[in-house]
């Protein structure tokens, strides 16, 4: 099914949730290299990784948003969770929102601010701009730690749910009938 139902979330939902944190995951392995990596040519060809998959995760974010607004309702929260934890949860559901839209504006505003563009996806480059310099690469540092701490939190969570309290919450996320 597309759509969700009241016990699980539908295909669509759960296609776009494993999606994005696949290249969620991808983006910051890539983008903690890019920032270690020394030599020029190599940050470039991480950052040629790097930036199409941020595109990609926008677009599924874009597509995520569309499809909750206009074409599904999410599940009811599982039964027997206390009201704090459903909100802490929705809370959680909407950092996760503002956190992914500021990394990629932060991102788009380094490479906007440094010029960078050409010298990494054009002809190679021998060096690049240091990132640095421009402040969206300091809010796009602090968005990373804030997002691996939220991720943190979100899979211990689901952790919880499924082998503490034994409620199946990730049977919701996966595909079935
Ligand atoms: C959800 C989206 C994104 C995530 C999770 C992400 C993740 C990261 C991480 C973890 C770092 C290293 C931060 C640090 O060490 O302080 C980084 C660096 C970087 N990212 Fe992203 N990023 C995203 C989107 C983008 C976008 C859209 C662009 C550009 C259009 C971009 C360009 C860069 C650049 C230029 C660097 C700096 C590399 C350096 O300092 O040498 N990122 N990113």
């Amino acid at each position: 099914m597309l759509k969700s139902s009241a016990d699980r979330y539908g295909a669509v939902a759960i296609s776009v949730h494993w999606l994005s944190a696949i290249m969620i995951l991808a983006l910051l392995g890539s983008g903690f290299r890019a920032a270690n990596a020394m030599d020029a040519m190599v940050k470039a060809e991480i950052l040629r990784f790097h930036i199409p998959i941020a595109i990609a995760v926008l677009l599924l974010t874009l597509l995520r948003i569309v499809w909750w607004w206009r074409f599904d309702n999410k599940p009811p929260a599982v039964q027997g969770a206390p009201l704090w934890q459903e909100r802490i949860a929705r809370g959680v559901h909407v950092a996760f929102y503002l956190i992914i839209i500021g990394m990629i504006a932060s991102g788009i505003g380094t490479i906007a601010l440094s010029g960078a563009g050409p010298a990494i996806f054009g002809a190679p480059a021998a060096t690049l701009p240091n990132f640095t310099d421009y402040p969206p690469r300091g809010a796009h540092g602090l968005g990373a730690l804030l997002l691996l701490a939220l991720l943190a939190f979100h899979a211990g969570a689901a952790f919880y749910h499924q082998f503490f309290r034994g409620d199946g919450l990730l049977r919701r996320m996966w595909y079935g009938d």
